[in-house]
């Protein structure tokens, strides 16, 4: 009617297969979802010690209802063979994890977390042993399927993302009860990265509702410094991260749990502090005034301050580190110029050396047997390296 083209995107054959796929999994793990919540209220063992157990931890029944939280009995084959009898494929319930290579099933006496993507669907599970053999690990995860990648999740954010834009920043935590005992005390713009280090995929994903984040820690100031490095990813994605460290002995969830949430709320906004400034007074403590020491904070420093790509952020950080290190502006400037400049430089040489082995290679057969034999492949690569570099 108005003259504007639609371009259709036709799907190729691979394309359609593929999302056929995972709507197979999809259903399966649906399927399962709902035998996990059935099981934790219908079943004589759910109740007596997998509904016992959040209550016991403090979730009400609405919370484990909105979670989908669930229950897996300790039974070899319960869900494997309800699944088979109702003709679900053998193939995909190994696919998604739930049954082991030996038709076993895989979570066994588990309470279950369902994890969720961004629509709600259930991709995965994570279960906690409700057994006490320390053999077993406290926790273990559904296996990465095509539905399933754990590098690009994170738990609660589902239910957390409106809030997260409301409120346009994130609260991170890092383990499945954090996310759901804050979330029932009324703060609901928290996410958990749950058993992985955060990836840049995780933080892109929150990048889509704010650009702010606050990492809970549970406070000991030796595992902080260890997981400085890995907020540095959120500073290259041009973010804010602050840092709140929990009193000791507590994580999130232990800690709402004995203050309430609104003394909770409180502490996380007396004690938040900015990640740079954090780190910048945390390093410069612990060199405490050795010169020797002090140089490498710098550097440290520096690095973190190179990584920022946004100017305008950079230079107010650079303006308060200057103080705080007591170096002036322009050499950080100077320094940090330094190091960007020879990052291009890297990125420029890796770029060049991949254009000369790519055109070198588009000069020789295309059979990679006969490649590697062959003599002036490796006369080109000896020259590539000796001639430009
Ligand atoms: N985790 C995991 N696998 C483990 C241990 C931990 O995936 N074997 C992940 C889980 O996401 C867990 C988080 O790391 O929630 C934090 O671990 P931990 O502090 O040990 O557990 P809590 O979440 O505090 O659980 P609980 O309070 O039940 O002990
Ligand atoms: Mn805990």
């Amino acid at each position: 009617m108005y003259r504007i083209e639609i371009e259709e995107v036709e799907q190729n054959d691979e394309q359609i297969k593929s999302e056929l796929h995972s709507q197979s999994l999809f259903v399966v793990n649906e399927w399962a979802k709902k035998r996990f919540i059935n099981n934790l209220f219908e079943t004589q063992a759910g109740v007596k010690i997998g509904l016992a157990y959040f209550k016991e931890r403090g979730f009400r029944e609405g919370t484990i209802k909105k979670f989908d939280l669930g229950f897996a009995p300790d039974d070899p084959k319960s869900l494997t063979e309800a699944a088979l009898h109702e003709k679900h494929n053998p193939e995909f319930l190994q696919e998604v994890g739930l049954t082991t290579g030996n038709n076993n099933d895989f979570f066994r006496n588990r309470v279950m977390f369902t994890i969720h993507n961004l629509t709600g669907k259930a991709i995965g599970f994570a279960g906690r042993n409700m057994g006490d053999h320390l053999k077993q690990a406290k926790y273990i995860n559904s296996p990465e399927s095509e539905i399933y990648n754990k590098r690009k999740v994170l738990y609660g954010l589902f239910f957390a993302k409106n809030e997260i834009r409301k409120l346009d920043h994130c609260i991170l935590v890092e383990g499945y009860t954090d996310v759901i005992s804050l979330y029932q005390g009324g703060i609901q713009n928290v996410v958990a990265s749950s058993g992985t280090a955060l990836t840049t995929d995780q933080i892109r994903l929150l990048k889509r509702y704010t650009n702010n984040i606050k990492v809970l820690y549970d406070g000991d100031p030796a595992g902080v410094n260890a997981a400085l490095r890995g907020l540095e990813l959120i500073l290259a994605e041009d973010m804010t991260v602050r840092l709140v460290l929990l009193p000791e002995n507590h994580d999130p969830d232990s800690f709402i749990k004995e203050v309430g949430p609104t003394e909770f709320t409180r502490f996380i906004e007396k004690n938040e502090k900015d990640f740079v400034l954090f780190k910048t007074h945390l390093l410069l403590d612990e060199a405490k005034g050795d010169p020797i020491k002090k140089a490498t904070v710098l550097k440290d420093i520096i690095g973190t301050l190179a990584i920022i790509k946004d100017t305008i952020m950079r230079s107010m950080y650079v303006k308060e580190c200057s103080e705080l290190l007591k170096i002036d502006e322009k050499t950080i400037f100077n320094e940090i110029n330094k190091l960007i400049k020879k990052e291009i430089q890297d990125k420029n040489f890796q770029r060049l050396r991949e254009q000369n082995v790519d055109a070198v290679l588009e000069k020789l057969p295309d059979d990679d047997d006969q490649k590697l034999d062959n003599s002036l492949f490796w006369y080109f690569l000896m020259n590539i390296r000796k001639e430009k570099f």
